[in-house]
């Protein structure tokens, strides 16, 4: 296990996740490491990997501020995580095709003839897209990387809160990034736990499935 890993048992990673609302808030994350925890959260797969997730990392007394009136009833967790992150959704994230598609021929991992397949098809779909079908792709891909953030948030042993209680139509502005662009999905809350929160029941499987 790296150094920076404070746990790689996924049962308990899984199981012992539980949402976090009060943090010790003298644990600061350092840039580095929310930055590692960033780039093991996008492992996450997205449609054709467009990877359309957009993270804003609130963690300064300033930043926080800025979030206090927009997050209603969850001024705990502003107050006491190491971050606030913001997932938005990037109503243009195939501006990012070109890139994603010519990085994998390079290093190997796609036939240029299946970029340039892939990429004709798909620019074309994207183009036609409804503003609708944008946000429904945005937000279940959005929806995977917030849950992978929140495992890998506690392989290093962090914890967290997802977040869905705040003023969705001011938070890109206050953050300072275009509204009609930035779709603003999840707030995850992430820190050292302090308050150990508290168990939630779940349906069973056996009520919950059919098969076929
Ligand atoms: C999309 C979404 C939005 C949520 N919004 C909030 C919220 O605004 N405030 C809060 O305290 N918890 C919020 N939660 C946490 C849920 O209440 C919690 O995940 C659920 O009760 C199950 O508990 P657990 O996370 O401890 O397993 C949200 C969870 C999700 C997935």
């Amino acid at each position: 296990m790296s150094e920076i890993h404070k746990n790689n048992d996924f049962k308990d990673i899984n199981e012992g996740r539980r949402s976090i609302r009060i943090y010790d808030s003298s644990v600061k994350i350092s840039k580095e490491e929310m930055t590692q925890i960033i780039n093991e959260a996008v492992k996450a797969p997205s449609s054709i990997n467009m990877q359309p997730w957009r993270f804003v990392v609130v963690e300064s007394e300033e930043g926080k501020e800025k979030l206090r009136p927009l997050v209603r009833f969850n001024i705990n967790q502003l107050e006491t995580s190491a971050a606030m992150i913001i997932i938005f959704g990037d109503l243009q994230s195939f501006d990012y095709a070109e890139k994603i598609y010519s990085t994998a021929v390079e290093k190997g991992y796609m036939p240029q003839e299946v970029k340039d397949k892939q990429l004709s098809t798909f620019s074309k779909y994207y183009e036609t897209m409804s503003r609708e079908k944008n946000i429904e792709t945005v937000l279940i891909d959005c929806g995977l990387v917030a849950m992978n953030l929140m495992l890998v948030a506690r392989s290093h042993g962090y914890d967290t809160n997802a977040i869905g209680g705040f003023e969705k139509d001011k938070i890109a502005e206050a953050v300072g990034l275009d509204k009609d662009r930035y779709y603003p999905v999840m707030i995850v809350a992430i820190g050292k736990a302090k308050d150990p929160g508290y168990p939630s029941y779940r349906l069973p499987a056996e009520e919950i499935t059919s098969w076929l």
